[in-house]
């Protein structure tokens, strides 16, 4: 029995589950090449069944999510979400009226679920899916945030545990607590999207100058070069209050963008990041710390976009009452596809436990590969083993050479994890210069992050015994004496923000200790595989877009090695 979970707003997508085996999953943006892609997911669909090769008419269960108020007039007046899109992105001037827009938003987005607006919404998925071709179909709607708990619960290494979400808003919600026990999950909390800590965090994003919804993690990055300060000195400590396990906000989200758009005027932009940053993390661990405590359970798992934050997740899992965690990897809304396939799944057939790993894209065979990049003469290439494919370019990393690696099936969420990624050594700043000059483009403040051997971690970091961090979910501090060794891959605090792989991902590993026989250590710089402002690659022919376009010397394809002609 097909279930089919598709999500049509920010970083829409599409999740297709197999009794209890998630088949695919992947997000839009992919496809249309418009990072975090907001229109309907037709593509990541048609993937979906593509890869299953299967029909629409096999499909009996469709579950969406999300039907608030704001989001269905979205769906209704679809310019309204390009318009918004295309605004948020910068692709288009600000307008005049960005004031009254910007309050509107704030006012209208909290306002949760109408009964009319699911009506609306449902039939707005159905026309779609039936434009498609599907027929005779189940439709489930489920929640925002049991698609974000279903998303966590559901995937997490342990069967009892305590379910956290939090993110923005999501109808009319900003965060829940549950119990997941003997395969259920019982909502104990709500947090209302007017105590919304991802409201607070979007709203600063906007205020320093940055994309709303996309650079909340530079906004973190950021935070780490203002000189620390006392918290009590903090201006915005008193926007929040938690009590026991009920969060509060103390200003409307309108009063609150107002204060602080009047705070952030009287100082540098890095020191107005550390102060929201700080409060993000006091709030977050306070809230957490009581949660666990109250329902005396250490074993936690987390979704939500605010998750998305590292470093805040870095002070909850240090939390004595946390023994173990789980984030799940695409926590944000792009992960909300899978949440609501998930949960439909779980109330069809009672499964609560689906195995889960990052490898759910698109694949492409070597023939496939060969062929398109035999048809650019800019290009040579040979067919190589795998296997010494992970050896070639763990050589050339340890030469010093940054190389692009393409192998296999697609990552799913935010981060490329050995599968679309650009590999560099980790103890060169030089190789990180030349990534950002050439390559990346990204801003001076964000730091690259590590792919490392599990077994390593204990030598390299900081490393505890609550959970390994396979999806690059939170950071950890170096230790002392490893700072040559990780220079291109540490932040300015001397965190990290690794992938620990194991065996989930062999190639990748082989790569790893490949390099580990040179260097001693199994570790390197692991960059998303795309061009600065667009996603991450999808199929070969973008992989060679970027090889082009970059001026890219070596990339490693699918058991084809290439190598650019005008490569530097
Ligand atoms: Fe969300």
């Amino acid at each position: 029995m097909y279930v089919l979970g598709v999500w049509d707003g920010h970083d829409a997508g599409a999740a297709l589950i197999d009794g209890d085996k998630i088949v695919y999953a992947a997000n839009e943006e992919r496809f249309t090449r418009r990072k975090l892609e907001m229109k309907f997911p037709f593509n990541s669909i048609m993937g979906a069944l593509a890869y299953a090769n299967i029909k629409p008419t096999d499909i009996e269960h469709v579950a969406f999510s999300t039907t608030e108020l704001t989001k269905t007039t979205e769906r209704v007046f679809p310019y309204m979400r390009e318009y918004y899109y295309l605004f948020r992105r910068r692709k288009i001037p600000q307008p005049r009226f960005e004031n009254f827009r910007h309050n509107l938003k704030y006012t209208l987005t909290p306002i949760g679920i109408l009964p009319l607006c699911n009506t609306i919404s449902a039939s707005y998925i159905a026309r779609n899916l039936r434009h498609m071709g599907f027929r005779n179909f189940k439709l489930h709607r489920v929640e925002h945030h049991v698609a974000h708990a279903a998303t966590a619960a559901f995937t997490a290494p342990f069967r009892k545990g305590l379910i956290i979400t939090l993110d923005g808003l999501g109808d009319g919600l900003s965060g829940s607590i549950s119990v997941l026990e003997n395969g259920e999950l019982d909502r104990r909390l709500k947090i209302k999207a007017k105590d919304s800590l991802g409201i607070f965090f979007e709203q600063v994003t906007n205020i320093v100058g940055m994309r709303e919804l996309e650079d909340e993690g530079k906004v973190m990055a950021m935070a780490d070069y203002s000189y620390p300060f006392d918290y009590e000195s903090n201006k915005f400590k008193d926007f929040f209050r938690v009590e026991g396990t009920v969060l509060r906000a103390i200003h409307s989200p309108v009063k609150q963008f107002a204060m602080l758009r009047r705070a952030a005027w009287q100082m540098p932009r890095e020191q107005f990041a550390y102060m929201a940053q700080q409060v993000l993390e006091n709030t977050m661990v306070k809230l957490i710390s009581n949660a666990t405590d109250r329902y005396s359970i250490g074993d936690v798992a987390f979704a939500g976009g605010i998750f998305a934050n590292v470093k805040a997740n870095m002070r909850v899992r240090r939390l004595e009452t946390v023994k173990h965690w789980y984030v799940f990897p695409h926590m944000g809304d792009g992960g909300i596809a899978m949440g609501a396939a998930l949960w439909a799944a779980h109330e069809l057939t009672g499964s609560s436990s689906f195995q889960f790993d990052a490898y759910l894209g698109h694949d492409y065979s070597e023939d496939e590969t060969e062929s398109i990049v035999k048809a650019d003469r800019q290009f040579t290439s040979a067919r190589e083993d795998r296997s010494e494919q992970a050896k070639h370019a763990a050589e050339l990393i340890n030469e010093g050479n940054y190389v692009l690696w393409f192998q296999g099936r697609m990552e799913y969420g935010p981060r490329a994890l050995g599968n679309r990624s650009i590999l560099a050594p980790s103890s060169s700043e030089a190789v990180k210069d030349k990534l950002n000059m050439y390559v990346k483009k990204r801003e001076w403040f964000q730091p690259f992050a590590p792919s490392l051997l599990e077994s390593d971690a204990g030598v390299l970091l900081e490393y505890d015994d609550k959970g390994a961090d396979r999806y690059m979910t939170m950071t950890y501090i170096v230790r002392p004496g490893m700072y040559d060794v990780t220079r291109s891959v540490v932040n300015v605090d001397h965190s990290a923000r690794p992938q620990m792989v194991e065996g989930e991902n062999k190639l990748y590993m082989e790569l790893l200790k490949s390099v580990k026989r040179h260097t001693g250590h199994g570790i390197v710089l692991n960059t998303s595989f795309n061009l600065h402002g667009y996603p991450i690659v999808m199929n070969p022919a973008d992989a060679l877009k970027v090889m082009k376009e970059t001026g890219t010397k070596h990339m490693f394809i699918n058991g084809i090695t290439v190598t650019n002609r005008k490569g530097i």
